[in-house]
């Protein structure tokens, strides 16, 4: 437990998410008390007391990087989780590096993150390596343009590790339900003129729906979007593909999938609840490369029993088939997922900051670039999630969404649409109902926000 005392509510919640990352036991069983006296900051826990002497004249960020510096550097509680990322918290490390690139020369830049947030040197020249990329990416697209982004919130079955809002696709009445919704959604923005940068479908695993919903979905699209643009679907489960679901999805212009085993053990698999084999995983990637589909892969590290020398297994499978994107997320440990029910995993002593280093070395080696990445709370040693490609293979989507370098119009339950002006960097978002019920009955009101939003963005 992590108490604060005479501190503002946004400040204290900045340091709570670096103790969380740091130490992990004071959310769950230790007592860390932090007291403001406004020139000095005393920290009480661990069965001693710390005193933090603040500097005069420091501003008000200043001084929040100068405590968040001394909870980085000097606390030194035992079970320390390393930080590649020194104090940096956020989610998107990278969209701070093109702010940055804006005002700052690149060797400054460098100086900048080392000094004021203590990045490793490392994670420096990594978050860089994705700043230029995306950089040069975006000067190739129209920022006042937009993407699309559509939510299937079904899957064949739970896996252990997720906790994304899921309703099981052999519910037929929901998903009949669901996708009759879907449709009228998209039809309100049937007077678009523009067509999209890119198009996603994600989920849950929109191709568990089946050919006919799939279809019906798609056809929409298309009316609505006349895309010829980037355009993928999450075939995420290699259990729910076949000819016919690549057939459908290649009529309406998909040309990029995604499919995942997340590992090539199949004893991981059957821990994770995925209900496919590893041999499945071959086969419906075999038959996507048919259809010549631009390939994404994911692969979580840090999954239940398995080791250095198992991640190093699956990714090696995983390279031989060459796909053009390979995703490597690092187990979160997600509240509502089995997993983190299962409470002695939280105290995994996993390390998994060396095998991201090797893996990304052997990415490297086979000509795999990192295009983009993002942190998520709870993750296995403060690890990250990354998007590596073959040259020129980058998902223009990932990128324009993860660093918000466009407006994306989501459509769906669960989805986030935002609205972005490249004028004056203002971003406004909407989140869609997060359950089925509100999706179905109030999925409305959310749509005339949305109408608002977009008059008041003159879009
Ligand atoms: C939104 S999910 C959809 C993927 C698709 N339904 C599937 O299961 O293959 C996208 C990816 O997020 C990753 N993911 C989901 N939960 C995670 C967790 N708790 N920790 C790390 N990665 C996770 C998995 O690699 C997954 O493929
Ligand atoms: S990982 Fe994919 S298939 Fe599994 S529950 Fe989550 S969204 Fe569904």
């Amino acid at each position: 437990m992590i108490d604060f005392e005479n501190f503002q509510e946004a400040e204290a919640h900045d340091y709570y998410e670096l103790i969380r990352m740091l130490y992990p036991q004071f959310v769950s069983e230790e007592k860390l008390k932090l007291i403001n006296k406004g020139s000095s900051v005393v920290f009480v826990g661990g069965g001693r007391t710390l005193s933090l002497n603040l500097e005069k004249g420091l501003d008000k960020e200043q001084r929040r990087r100068r405590i968040k510096t001394f909870i980085l550097k000097d606390l030194n509680y035992p079970g320390k989780i390393p930080s590649a990322f020194g104090i940096l918290t956020g989610v998107r490390p990278v969209k701070l590096v093109l702010e940055l690139l804006e005002t700052m020369s690149l060797s400054d830049l460098k100086d900048y993150l080392k000094k004021n947030y203590s990045i490793e040197d490392k994670m420096i020249d990594f978050l860089l390596s994705i700043g230029q990329k995306e950089r040069a990416y975006f000067s190739t697209v129209d920022p006042f343009g937009y993407s699309v982004y559509l939510h299937i919130p079904f899957c064949p079955s739970r896996c252990a590790y997720c906790s994304y809002p899921m309703i099981k696709s052999s519910n037929r009445e929901s998903l009949d339900s669901y996708v009759e919704t879907l449709l009228l959604e998209l039809d309100t923005y049937k007077d678009l003129k523009v067509p999209p940068t890119s198009i996603y479908i994600g989920g849950g695993t929109p191709t568990s729906i089946g050919e006919k919903y799939l279809r019906r979905i798609l056809s929409k699209v298309q009316k609505i979007f006349h895309s010829q643009c980037e355009f993928t679907v999450e075939a995420g489960r290699p259990d729910t593909l076949n000819d016919s679901i690549f057939s459908a999805l290649k009529d309406y212009g998909v040309n990029r999938i995604s499919i995942n085993p997340q590992t090539m053990h199949d004893k991981t698999l059957k821990i994770l609840n995925r209900q496919h084999s590893v041999t499945d995983f071959l086969q419906a990637y075999n038959l996507g490369k048919k259809y010549d589909f631009n390939i994404n892969v994911d692969l979580i590290l840090g999954l239940p029993q398995e080791n250095r020398q198992d991640i190093l297994d699956s990714l090696n499978q995983v390279v031989a088939l060459d796909p053009d994107n390979i995703t490597i997320h690092t187990l979160s440990l997600k509240n509502g997922s089995q997993l983190f029910q299962q409470g002695e995993y939280f105290n995994t002593s996993f390390i998994v900051s060396e095998v991201i280093q090797e893996v990304y070395t052997i990415l490297k080696s086979l000509d795999y670039a990192p295009y983009y990445m993002y942190r998520q709370k709870r993750t296995l040693g403060n690890g990250f999630n990354a998007g590596y490609s073959k040259p020129k293979k980058e998902s223009i989507y990932n990128m324009l969404m993860m660093d918000e370098g466009q407006s994306i119009l989501g459509f769906g339950m669960s989805s986030s649409t935002k609205f972005y002006d490249p004028k004056t960097n203002r971003i406004e978002k909407i989140l869609q109902y997060k359950n089925l019920k509100d999706y179905l009955n109030h999925w409305n009101d959310k749509n005339a926000k949305k109408s608002q939003l977009r008059e008041d963005f003159k879009w």
